[in-house]
This record gives structure tokens, sequence and C-alpha cells, in this order.
């Protein structure tokens, strides 16, 4: 599959790493140098590229927007057309200090870009983890016990493309349902932040959901 990195950070910059070594091509677009993202690239090893977010959009089949709440409009802006492409979003929509979601509640990030994006189904997924345990759940992705990666979407192709994006990185995706479960999600996400940067543990840290069954 085609991706699209919009927004090469800690999330961007590795998630699309590993789209890449899983196989996908990735074009690594919205960081404040291009040398970085041509290292980007060139670390992720064959399959990827750097580009503009333009670039990263033409031909994408999905896209991962990994930018701060305040750079999406400015990003979306540079991206150009997106319709019917699919919109994997991990950006959570946080105030200029990351203490406080600023949409909640009665909605959430992920439905603020769906008003936003109306010509392209989005998914949320990805937020829920800190990108320091990306690079050991990809490489943990053989054992049987995969930690969970929680998903929400309305369009059912989009969420398909999404969970394939989840299980290529290593993780077991769980279906939370349509995209109004984000706002579930991103306070579950700053609770996982808590837990990742607040403790003395460190912040390689993932979630498991079990069923117990008799
Ligand atoms: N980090 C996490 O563990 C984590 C976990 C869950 C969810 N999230 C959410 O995921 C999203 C991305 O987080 P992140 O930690 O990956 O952010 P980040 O490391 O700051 O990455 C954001 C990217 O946007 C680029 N950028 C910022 N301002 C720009 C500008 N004016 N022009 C061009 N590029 C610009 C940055 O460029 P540079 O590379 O030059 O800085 C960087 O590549 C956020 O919404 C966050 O809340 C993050």
């Amino acid at each position: 599959m085609r991706i699209g990195i919009l927004g090469s950070g800690l999330m961007g910059g590795k998630l699309g790493t590993l789209f890449a070594r899983a196989g996908h091509e990735v074009v690594f677009s919205y960081a404040r140098s291009e040398q970085k993202l041509k290292r980007l690239a060139r670390e992720a090893g064959g399959h990827a590229r750097a580009g503009t977010p333009r670039d990263a959009a033409r031909d994408a089949d999905a896209l991962l927007l990994a930018v701060h709440w305040s750079r999406i409009e400015d990003v979306l802006n540079q991206a150009g057309d997106l319709s019917d492409k699919v919109i994997i979003t991990c950006s959570l929509p946080l105030n200029a200090s990351n203490t406080a979601l600023v949409v909640a509640h009665t909605s959430s990030g992920a439905e603020a870009l769906a008003e936003r994006i109306r010509k392209a189904p989005i998914v949320a997924a990805f937020g829920t983890v800190p990108s320091e345990v990306l690079f050991s759940v990809f490489e943990a992705r053989r054992r049987a016990n995969r930690p969970s990666l929680v998903y929400c979407g309305d369009h059912e192709d989009a969420k398909q493309v999404a969970a394939g994006l989840i299980r290529d990185v290593g993780f077991d995706p769980v279906d939370a349902g349509p995209l109004r479960i984000a706002r579930y999600m991103e306070p579950f996400s700053l609770l996982v932040g808590q837990l990742a940067y607040e403790r003395e543990d460190g912040p390689e840290l993932a979630y498991r959901f079990e069923r117990w069954r008799r």
C-alpha cells in the first residue's frame, strides 16, 4: 500500500518507518527540515522517500495524520485534495501546553477532522500508545500475546485498512466502534500518557484488553 505521512515527528517518523519495514511504500512529509525527512526515508529502507505534504497525499491509499493539533489546518492546506484517501489520525486535540483536550465530551478531535475533511473516511488509531513503545512492539510481533490497540471509525473499508496497519506494527487491533467513540479514546490516551511519562518505570508502555471466560 502507498502511505503518506503528514507529520514526521515522534509518531509519524516511527510509524512511517515501521510501515516501510512492513513492506509499504511510504512518503515522509511535514517536518521543519527536509534533511530530517530524507534521513527518515534513508533509515526506513527501500520503500520510503521524502516529499511535501502534497507529494505524500497525491498517490496515497492511506495517510497518517500525526501533527500537533495547532498544525492540523496548515498541514491539511498543504496536502491539498484528500478525497477518498483513508485518513488515519493519531493526532490528539491538545492545547499548546499538551495538558488538556480542547475538544472533548460532546465531540472529539477525530470527529472534528471528519467535519473538516468531509470527502475522506477518518479512522482514529495509534493515538493511545506512546511513540517510545512502537519499535519494541514491532520487534515482538511474533509473540503470541500482542498488545491491544483500539481504533474507531464510521467507514468499514477504511477501518479494515487501519486494522491491517495496526497488525503490521505488531498490535492486536480492537475495533471500538464508530468514530464518536474517539470521545472515549482521546481521554484514554491522556491516561496512557500519564502512566507512560509521569511514573518512574519509563514510557515504553502498551496495554492489552482481555476477555475473561470461565
Ligand atoms: N508522541 C507521542 O507519543 C504521541 C502519542 C499519542 C498521540 N500523539 C499525538 O500525535 C500527534 C503527533 O505527535 P508527535 O509527538 O509525533 O509530534 P512531534 O514529534 O512534534 O511531530 C510533529 C511533526 O510536525 C512537524 N511540524 C511542526 N510544526 C511544523 C511547521 N511549522 N512546519 C512544518 N512541520 C512542522 C514537526 O517537525 P520537526 O520534525 O521539524 O519537529 C514534526 O515532524 C500529536 O497530535 C500528539 O498529540 C503523540
